[in-house]
Formats: structure tokens, sequence, C-alpha cells
């Protein structure tokens, strides 16, 4: 077993400009890992600051205007450069300046883009330049950005834009060192229209909106670049508690309130057991269907499905995962896409505190056990080496490691150590590790080391875990008893009986889906569907199962809802199983290819290229 780690320290003397003109000497010593996944070379010269000037072209499809970095670090002597990541941008003109901003255009190189990382942006720069400003527009078919029409929103009469960074989007929108390992702080002005709202992963602390249409955003930590995001729309904020709110627009305004009473609660709870929220504010921006993941933890603002809106607050723990983020992942960082596992493991695991807090034990484990399920499930399919926790990714997409793997055997994993060490003494670490790497990026070795030092006799093998494929043996087994009532109930089903299921939440039928026959008949589906009314269900997760179970067993009632489905909602999670069930058989497929030609344009770009690769195989 080896550790791909090729760190380099460094000894950075920076210096730093502070805004009232007074220049400070700032010494700090840095470490940043190797990141396959970026171009930069933070260890010679790296951006600490960024500011954006972007105006939002609806029309045109376009982000136009200037990033301008501030930069530290000596570099090569005589060679001093910053060299940044850029992929799909035109880049139009490349500034330098030092402290006193009398701005030069200098000649910047773009390599041949790799099709993975893109193209790296070199600037060559002065000993004394710490300014470097970079005008450019993005392109139409910028990973990050997707253009939705009037049509793909809720109230169907402008047209709406978000970014979604992670992993390794941002440099689509932006000009930057794109590695988790360099954090910055930002400022950003974005022109849009009048009547539009727009919001950022920064204080937003106009809530109404500006007549004319710009607005001004300031994140004053450090954060990696994959967490800079931009929502544009017309959108509307409604407050749930003193720190917490939502955005989005009118028509979904009430539901998405009603959702989220407990958003408060939740902040609160999560203090409680890490220390105190770090961001000041957590809103959460609803976004239109078309958005292509349940959620994202943008610092101040999570990005957030609507199809969470179940409407009794049974999908919330998302909510719960991305608010979890603010400590894991958000303030500690994995340092490369190598260490996700840091980013998500950690926060499956706090969402499950938060929601053991907020809703039991009971709730907490039941959806526990589910994701354990699914787990198994999907680990079945993989490679063995992408069921380590520490992932080698060399030559490959960073979104080839987003799997459960990271998210479920990560949470497995602090379970197992909290089992050993008792959740005292493990929450204890928690906040320990939360107080003292926060505002950093670490690697998984990092994590060891601490690990270690505080609990130098642990029994558990941590690097069994992190570094060897599968699950090891000692796994934490995790009991619902609400799961095993479902358990009992499909015996029941499956031998005629009637059942109770009066009292049953989603995570139940869910389980109780994902547990019939497999050879059931149209028969048996109309007669299922005649009991629980699944094809008219408003749970987004429920309906997704039933109608993957309406393709597998040829159950056409639902083919309606199907339709209505895949033409609205762009969450890869849901649209992957449905069209790889159509693909399964060669008129499935068929279907498949027209309903995706039909609707692909409301997918995000990510998403599209992800089912177009699925229907080509
Ligand atoms: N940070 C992730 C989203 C992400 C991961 C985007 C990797 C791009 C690459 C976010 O916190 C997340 O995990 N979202 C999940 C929901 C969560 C409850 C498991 C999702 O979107 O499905
Ligand atoms: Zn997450």
């Amino acid at each position: 077993m080896r550790v791909m780690r090729n760190s380099v320290l460094v000894l950075v003397a920076a210096l730093f400009v502070a805004s009232c003109g007074t220049p400070k000497k700032e010494t700090s010593s840095l470490t940043f890992p190797l990141d396959i996944h970026s171009h930069a070379e933070p260890q010679k010269v790296r951006s600490t600051h960024l500011e954006l000037d972007l105006t939002v072209d609806f029309p045109a499809k376009k982000l136009s205007g200037s990033a301008e970095h501030t930069v530290a670090g000596d570099g090569e002597p005589g060679q001093r450069a910053i060299v940044f990541d850029a992929k799909q941008l035109k880049i139009t003109k490349v500034e330098a300046a030092p402290a006193a901003r009398n701005f030069r255009t200098v000649t910047h190189t773009l390599s041949a883009p790799d099709p993975i990382k893109g193209s790296a942006l070199r600037v060559p720069l002065e000993a004394g330049d710490t300014f470097v400003r970079i005008q450019y527009e993005t392109s139409p078919d910028a990973a990050a950005l997707q253009w939705l029409e009037p049509a793909q929103t809720a109230g169907k009469t402008a047209p709406y834009l978000f970014t979604q960074g992670q992993p390794i989007y941002t440099r689509t929108w932006i000009p930057l060192q794109d590695t988790p390992s360099v954090r910055i702080t930002y400022r950003a002005k974005i022109h849009t229209q009048p009547n539009f709202f727009a919001v950022m992963s920064a204080s937003n602390d106009q809530r109404t909106m500006s007549p004319k249409g710009t607005y001004e955003f300031d994140m004053p930590q450090a954060i990696p670049p994959y967490l800079i995001a931009l929502a544009v729309g017309e959108l509307q904020f409604r407050m749930i508690g003193s720190r917490t709110g939502v955005y989005t627009e009118k028509a979904v305004l009430d539901a998405a309130g009603k959702e989220f009473v407990d958003l408060e609660d939740m902040l609160k709870a999560a203090e409680k057991l890490y220390g105190s929220y770090a961001w000041d504010r957590y809103d959460v921006l609803v976004c239109p269907p078309g958005f292509p993941i349940g959620g994202m933890e943008n610092p101040r603002l999570t990005f957030a499905t609507p199809t969470i809106l179940a409407g009794d607050k049974s999908l919330v723990s998302l909510i719960s995962h991305e608010l979890a983020h603010s400590w894991s992942g958000n303030l500690v960082t994995n340092a490369t896409w190598s260490d996700f596992w840091l980013n998500e493991g950690f926060t499956v695991y706090v969402e499950r505190r938060i929601q053991e807090e907020l809703y039991g034990r009971q709730r907490s484990e039941m959806e526990f056990a589910i994701e354990i399920e699914e787990l198994k499930k999907e680990m079945a399919s993989l490679k063995p080496e992408d069921t380590k926790l520490y992932i080698d990714l060399k030559g490959r997409d960073p979104e080839e490691g987003v799997t459960l793997v990271p998210y479920i055997k990560g949470a497995l994993l602090l379970r197992a150590i909290e089992e050993e060490v008792g959740r005292e003494a493990w929450d204890a670490f928690l906040r320990s590790y939360f107080a003292k790497f926060a505002f950093r990026s670490i690697t998984t070795a990092d994590f060891e080391a601490q690990l270690k030092e505080q609990f130098p006799n642990l029994k558990l093998d941590v690097k069994q875990w992190i570094y060897q494929a599968g699950l090891p043996a000692n796994t934490p087994k995790i009991d619902s008893y609400l799961l095993q009532q479902v358990d009992r109930a499909m015996e029941t089903w499956k031998a005629g009986g009637v059942i109770d299921t009066k009292e049953w939440v989603a995570q139940q039928w869910l389980h109780f889906l994902r547990g019939l026959p497999e050879n059931l008949t149209a028969a048996q589906m109309a007669k299922l569907d005649a009991s629980y009314r699944f094809t008219q269900t408003g749970n987004a997760e429920i309906l997704d199962q039933w109608l993957v179970l309406s393709i597998r067993h040829g159950y056409a009632p639902a083919a309606e809802a199907l339709e209505k489905f895949l033409a609205t909602v762009g969450r890869q999670k849901f649209l992957k199983p449905l069209y790889t069930e159509l693909a399964k058989t060669p008129a499935g497929k068929a279907k498949a290819q027209s309903l995706y030609a039909k609707y692909k344009a409301n997918y995000h770009p990510i998403a599209a290229n992800a089912i177009s690769a699925l229907l080509a195989k």
C-alpha cells in the first residue's frame, strides 16, 4: 500500500497590502500537496484574493468582465510567474501591477487544453507585482454554468443562471488556481438587469432586489475555489430564523419556507455538537428542478434541488448534510480530490448526528441503514480500487471518485472509531479537529496523524479502511427497527396478506420498494399502485424508485409520469437510474434516446454529458 502524496513544504514570506494601504509582512508555512487536477504551482506563486467584476448576458449565455488576483510568493528568481487554470474561457487581456496598481499589459500563454484539466494560463511577473487582472468571457457551454430559459423556471417569465463549481468546474467561469489546496477570499460585483436578483456564496447584505440589477458580495474567509458560486434569477427571500432563511422563486417560497422550518434548530444542533458556526448566515437557495445534484454546500448559501420539497420534511437530511459541510469541507477542506472522503465521509457522519439531534436516533439510524444498503449495492459494481477511501485518480476525472464509497464507507469508518473510543471522546476529537484545521486544506495523512496523536492505542485498523478495498469485517452494523418492520410487512405482502402502512414514513416506503420481488408482473404493479398511489406521489425519491420499477416491469400507466419527470428534473441521482433502466432493452433504449433528445436542453451540461455517455454504451 502506497500513499501517493507528494508534498512540498515551502516558506512563503508574503507581502500583503491591507486595505488601508499599510503593507504588512506575513510569514507563514504552507504545504501544497501535489494536485494532479490543477495546473497551478501554488508553492511558487499563489493567489490569495480575488476581485470579480462580471456582467451577466442572458441572451448570449455568457459572463464577461475581469478577475483580479492578489498574488503572493517569490517564484523562481528571474522567472517569477503565476499559473492559473482556465477551461472554455476566452482570455482577452492580462495585466499585472505592483501595489501602486499601475497596471501594464503582460504577454500570457495558454497551453493546449487537457481534456480534463483544461489549459494552464501562465502569466509572467516582475518581482514586485501584487496584482494580476484578467479580462475574459465564458463560453455558452461552460461546464459550471447552467442557463435556464424562462420556461425552465417556476415563474416562466425570466431566465435563470446558476453555477456549480465542485469539483473542477470553477475554472470554466473564472480563471484561477482551481485546486482545493489553495484558499482565497473574494469580492464580486455582478451586473445583471433590473428585476433580477443575484446571490453568491458570500455575504449578501441586500436581501432585497437592486433597482439597477447590480450586486456586491464579500467573502472575507478564505475558501477553496470550488465553493465560489453565483445564481441569478427572479428570486425572493424568506426569513426562517435570525441567521437562516431561504431564497427561491415566488411560486416555491411557501413550500420551501414550510419544509425548512427546522433550519435554525439544525444550525443550533450542529453548533452544540461541533462548535460555533463560522460563516455568519446560513441560507438555502432552492434552485429550479434542472439543478444537476441534490445539494451543494456553497458557504453561507447552500444550493438545493427542489425535489427535496416533499411536503412532510422527510427529505431534509439533505439540508443537514449541506449544513454539516460548514464544518467538514468548508472549514476543513480536502486538499486534493483523492482526499474527497475527508469532505463527504465526515459530512455524512455529522449529518447523521444532526438528524439524530432533531428527529431522534431511530430516524437517523434508519437513514444510515438505507444509505448502507445503497453503498453495498454500488460497491458490487465498482472496481476494487475504487472502493478504497483514498482513491487513485491519475489520468481520471475527479467525478469518477464521486461514488457512495467516500460518503458512506467514510461515515462508517468514523462510526467504527466512535464505537471503539466512545461518543464523548470521539466528539471531543471532532471538535478539536475542526478547530485545529479550521480554514485549512488537509490530506488524508494529516487526518491519520491527528488520529494517531489523540488515540495512540486505537485498535481499529484505520489504514485498512483507508487504503484497502471493500468493507472491513468489523464494519459497524446498523440495525433499524423501522426498516425491520418493513421487512416483516414484506413477508406478509408476499404471502398475500394485508399490511398496515398507515404510520410509514418516506424511508420505509423506499425500503419497501427496494425489497419487492424481482419478478413482479404488470398486474401486481397495478395492484400496488391502486393501493398506495405511487405514480401520484409528491415525494421525488419514492417516485424515482417507482418509475424505475415501472420501466422494469412494463407498467404502462406510469409512462406519462415518467416523461414528465424526465422533462423537468435534472438531478443526476434520479436521471441515471431511469435512463439506465430504459437502456436495458432495445425498445427501451430507443425510447431513452428520443426522450433524451427531447429534454437534454433542460439538463445541466454535466448531467447531459453523463446521460449521453450512458446511452452511448
Ligand atoms: N458536495 C456534494 C456535491 C458534489 C460532490 C458535487 C462532488 C460535485 C462533486 C454535496 O454535499 C452532496 O454530497 N450532495 C448530495 C446530497 C447528499 C445528501 C448526499 C447530492 O447532491 O446528491
Ligand atoms: Zn456532501
